[in-house]
């Protein structure tokens, strides 16, 4: 079932949720819920939905949840779970209404073979909603939100005892374009992106077909 199983995930799912709102100060479903604000009502995709922590924001709505790593899904209360890639989903073109993605962008191997696949399964006129981490746009405030992840994050990681793990979600934040680039060039329409938390490090970003 863990073929494809991403080895940091599988090692932190028991104490993934716990990390997550203390990391975030409470506010990660805030932020998963105002993007989910956007989504189309019908089927939607949760890509790398993990241990379902989105499950309690998408009622209402008829929802799969996919991820790699079976020890995050195996903790999800959602009912339809599939073990797959974002990179390559087991689904019939046009199935979906909406996909929604929170902080898994920049775990992925391809943003682009992933959109392409969301492209692929998404219905004409159909969504996709995607929240995750970066780092602020102003210099000054990217500099010291760099400096604060360096100390913090270990610090949680020791907490739960993954400091190294941790470091690596630290080095991840500056792995990806500004969101008001990294989909412009993309197979999907960018319709609108915003910022929230601290800095303003959290963003979202709707993406049509
Ligand atoms: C930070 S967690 C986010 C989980 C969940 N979406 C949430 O809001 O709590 C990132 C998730 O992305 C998954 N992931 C990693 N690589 C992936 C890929 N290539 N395709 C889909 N999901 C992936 C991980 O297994 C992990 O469950």
């Amino acid at each position: 079932m863990s073929e494809a199983s991403d080895p940091i995930f599988a090692r932190i799912a028991r104490r993934y949720d716990f990390i997550n709102v203390l990391l975030s100060f409470g506010r990660e479903q805030a932020w998963r819920r105002r993007g989910i604000a956007h989504l189309p009502p019908g089927r939607i995709l949760d890509l790398g939905s993990g241990t379902g922590a989105a499950d309690p924001v998408l009622h209402g709505f008829d929802v799969v949840g996919l991820d790699p790593v079976s020890e995050m899904l195996q903790l999800s209360p959602m009912s339809d779970r599939v073990v797959a890639i974002g990179e390559s989903m087991p689904f019939a073109d046009e199935s979906f209404e909406g996909v929604f993605s929170a902080y898994v962008f920049r775990n992925l191997t391809s943003i682009d073979r992933t959109l392409g696949e969301i492209r692929r399964i998404l219905k004409p006129g159909g969504k996709a909603v995607i929240v995750d981490l970066s780092r602020p746009r102003n210099p000054i405030l990217r500099f010291l939100h760099r400096l604060g992840s360096a100390i913090a994050l270990p610090l949680a990681g020791l907490i739960v005892r993954a400091p190294g793990d941790y470091w690596y979600l630290h080095k991840s934040l500056d792995k990806l374009a500004p969101v008001e680039e990294l989909y412009a060039d993309g197979p999907l329409r960018v319709e609108r992106t915003w910022r929230m938390g601290p800095f303003g490090f959290v963003y979202g970003a709707v993406l049509a077909k």
